[in-house]
């Protein structure tokens, strides 16, 4: 059986890593073949180096652009690699434009793929990333859903009950394996002059938030509104797109929020930890605070991780004067929710299925018949 692993930006890399580490655990032969979608070297190539990955067998430098010819150039290229390498089955991660051209690619070739974090759903067409995962989900052939949610959402859209693997999130998997490094390594909070639990983190980088005047300009008044009440320095590890339209819009930074560089992810997951509470748009930021008992606010009007809102780890804030009054809320949580998103072995749960075809779960509670989806 030979693999490839098809990623482009950052959290795909993180995510992925725990897959990478299985197959050099268990001598799979597998290859990467990253996109190029991101390329700076804090959104990508630091995550290589600290994660201890190998380097990627191609790279295609689509690097950035309008969707359309960003996604094209990556079909391209994809194409041309897999007609080569002809593999048996292509991994792809999550719901960027990376997934997006790998299982189209993939599919018209006719080569297997499984879909790492399948069957999440905003229910928000206006975001690409929904109709990234939902492309990629149904020119699946394996899914690998993070929850029994996201497997009912699947077969509300009629996919078949074979094809779904419940395996938790490898986003568990890469907070566990790197958390105790990562406080062996570079203290960030020392660095960055911080007490444990006295800052709150930030991060916003969705296309629909910062690309937005009246949006951006709304998640900067609720920091500049949570810092007036609580007292506590937001730290505000930035995305390019984030620093380019702050830039553009010419917003003055609010008394109290420190934006920073994007930080590798040893340091990320430190910040993360450390946080009394964390602001974010980030997909995958949800799913740490939540592993990591960290009460987070969602900077959007939806969310496709409605697991960590269910257990009580997450408000939808939206980017206005909901920030405030959901932060006072969460900074009475008692962080006592459990963690939805699996054991820690989602990686190796993926892989099996991947080699095996067989339906090994971490939590199949029901059976086909028993559904009532
Ligand atoms: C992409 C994904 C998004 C994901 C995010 C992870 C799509 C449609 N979007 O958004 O789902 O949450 O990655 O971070 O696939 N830039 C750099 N250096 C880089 C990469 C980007 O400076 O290495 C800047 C460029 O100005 C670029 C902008 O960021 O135009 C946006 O990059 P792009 O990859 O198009 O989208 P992201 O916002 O990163
Ligand atoms: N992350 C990081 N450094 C940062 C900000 C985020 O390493 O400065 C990591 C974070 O731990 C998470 C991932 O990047 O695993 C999330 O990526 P991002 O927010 O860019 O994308 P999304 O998850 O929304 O697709």
């Amino acid at each position: 059986m030979k693999i490839a692993i098809i990623l482009g930006t950052r959290p795909e890399i993180i995510k992925m890593s725990p897959i990478i580490r299985e197959c050099e655990k268990q001598g799979i032969e597998y290859y990467i073949l990253h996109t190029g979608q991101h390329y700076s070297y804090d959104m990508d190539k630091i995550f290589f180096e600290q994660l201890k990955l190998p380097e990627a067998k191609y790279n295609l430098d689509v690097g950035s652009g309008l969707h359309g010819k960003q996604t094209a150039k990556m079909l391209t290229g994809i194409e041309e690699i897999l007609i080569k390498e002809r593999p048996d089955v292509v991994l792809v991660q999550g719901d960027t434009n990376t997934v997006l051209a790998g299982a189209l690619a993939a599919s018209k070739l006719q080569i297997k793929i499984g879909h790492v974090e399948a069957g999440l759903r905003s229910f928000d067409r206006t975001m690409p990333e929904e109709t990234n995962r939902i492309v990629a989900d149904h020119t699946s052939d394996y899914l690998f859903a993070p929850t029994e949610t996201s497997r009912k959402y699947l077969l509300n859209e009629g996919v078949s009950y074979d094809k779904i693997f419940v395996t938790g999130n490898t986003v568990v998997d890469a907070a566990y394996q790197n958390l105790e490094i990562s406080k062996n390594g570079t203290d960030i909070l020392e660095k960055l002059g911080l007490q444990e639990k006295e800052y709150f983190a930030a991060t916003a980088h969705r296309a629909e938030n910062v690309d937005s005047k009246e949006r951006l300009g709304g998640i900067l008044n609720g920091l500049s509104q949570i810092y007036k009440e609580f007292g506590l320095p937001i730290i505000f590890p930035a995305h390019p797109r984030t620093v380019k339209m702050i830039e553009e819009f010419g917003f003055k930074l609010p008394e109290g929020t420190r934006l920073i560089d994007p930080l590798g992810y040893l340091e990320f997951l430190q910040l993360e930890s450390g946080a009394r509470l964390i602001l974010t748009d980030s997909g995958g930021v949800q799913e740490e605070a939540c592993i990591l008992k960290v009460p987070c606010i969602t900077l959007r009007d939806n969310t496709e991780r409605p697991e960590t809102v269910d257990v009580g780890a997450n408000l939808i804030a939206g980017c206005g004067e909901k920030i405030l009054e959901c932060t006072r809320i969460m900074m009475k949580s008692d962080c006592e929710w459990e963690n939805p998103y699996g054991n820690g072995n989602a990686a190796e749960l993926t892989l099996q299925n991947t080699v095996t075809g067989y339906s090994i779960e971490y939590s199949k509670t029901v059976s086909p018949e028993q559904m009532q989806y």
